[in-house]
This record gives C-alpha cells, structure tokens and sequence, in this order.
C-alpha cells in the first residue's frame, strides 16, 4: 500500500477520535476550511515544549483571555507575564514568548512568517515549533517530530536502534508518511495516536487505524520500542 494512504486512514481517525484541546478548531470548522489562529497555534506549541496538555490547558485559557492578540501580548509589562507564567517552569520560555510577540509585532506587522526557515529565526522556536506551527497553522508539509511521533514511527517500520541516534532515521520515516493534503491534521493526529493508543506501555493496538500496517505489531515488537540508548 501507498505511505499516502496510511495518511488519509489516521485522517479519519482523527476526524472522530481527536483530542479536544482549547488551541484546536472543532472538525466541522475544520472541514469548512478554517484554519487555526497562529498565534494560537504559537501560544500552545511553546507552552507544550516542557509541559503536558493537562498542566498546559489553564494556562493557555489565562493567557489568551488577558492578552487576546500578539498585539496585547507584545505590550504587555515582563512582571505581568512571568507572573502569569509561574508554576509553568522552563522561565527562558516566558521571556522568548514576550520577546517573540514583540519581534512578531514590529518586525512582521502582527503576523506570524508561515514558512519553516522564517519561524525557526524567532526567539524560542527551535526546529521541533518551527514545524509544529507552520504545519498546524499554515498547512504546509512539514514532519513534526516529537516523543510521540518518534515512538509511533519507531514501531510502524520495526526500528530496533536506540534512540536518539536512530532520530534522523525516524524523522525521514515521518517525512515519508506526511500526507500533502491536510498535513497539519495529519501532525496532530499522528500525536494523538501517540499519546492515546500507540502509549509507551501497553499499546492498545487491537483498535489502532494504522494496525494492519504496522510492522512491530506484525512482528510482536510495539512494547519494546523504541529502544533507547542508556545514559
Ligand atoms: N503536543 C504538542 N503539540 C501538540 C498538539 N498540537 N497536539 C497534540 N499534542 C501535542
């Protein structure tokens, strides 16, 4: 079968089974053709670095209701959001967002580049956000590569070398099934899949879209990957 395929099969499962998070547009939205608000998109992305979607959510709505627009956020005083942002960790983080919206503001007129190479220039986004925002806000086929989707693509080809050398291996494999229709769906879903079915313990393959697919599960293998290297 097509890689391509693989795609549009994780696309359906997405469309009924995608995690609601409060940076996302609903399906219906989505498939009318609307597209996330990028600063958003940003917002939770960097909030995501270091963080889980539980801790994340709260967070996300505070500061999206006090500071609506990059614009707001820009002209925000520093006290008032690293005061916002305690309890979050990672602080670095924090001032890169303010530093971003201020970059974002003056520099590009309020509207975040939607090009990979563009945002990857911005304080605090590094090659991982620089993907996950130009994929999921602008729809361009960018892989997003994090814990989730290493592990997933680890067992769909039955990659027995140890992460993290096997990383650019996993990358390229990401890359290979990044579908040119919907790919910033595509990305979440593939770290929905992650994070709700191909788990870390006990996968629950029986219902996963891509088990017919999925080499470790043909071979027995999903539970022991991906192997790691020991520190
Ligand atoms: N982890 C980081 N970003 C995410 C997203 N957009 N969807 C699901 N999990 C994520």
């Amino acid at each position: 079968p097509d890689p391509q395929t693989f795609g549009s099969v994780l696309l359906d499962w997405y469309d009924d089974h995608a995690r609601k998070m409060p940076w996302r547009i609903s399906p219906s939205d989505r498939k009318a053709g609307v597209m996330p608000d990028p600063y958003r998109v940003w917002m939770s992305e960097v909030m995501l670095q270091q963080t889980t979607v539980a801790a994340v959510k709260d967070y996300f709505q505070r500061f999206t209701l006090r500071w609506p627009t990059i614009a707001d956020l820009a002209a925000a005083e520093d006290p008032d959001v690293m005061a916002e942002w305690a309890g979050l960790g990672y602080y670095a983080r924090a001032r890169n967002l303010l530093k971003c919206a201020r970059v974002v503001t003056s520099e590009y007129g309020g509207q975040f580049p939607d090009t990979y190479d563009a945002l990857l220039k911005l304080p605090g986004i590094g090659p991982y956000t620089a993907a996950a925002i130009s994929s999921i806000a602008f729809d361009r086929p960018e892989t997003v590569l994090d814990g989730n989707v290493e592990r997933v693509m680890a067992r769909m080809y039955d990659i027995h070398d140890p992460l993290p050398g096997s990383k650019p291996a996993l990358k390229s494999l990401a890359g290979v099934l990044t579908p040119s229709v919907r790919p910033g769906d595509y990305a979440q879903a593939v770290m929905d899949l992650g994070a709700t079915i191909c788990t870390p313990k006990s996968p629950a393959c029986g219902i996963c879209p891509w088990r017919s697919p999925c080499l470790a599960r043909q071979n027995g293998t999903a539970a022991e990957l991906p192997k790691k290297t020991p520190k």
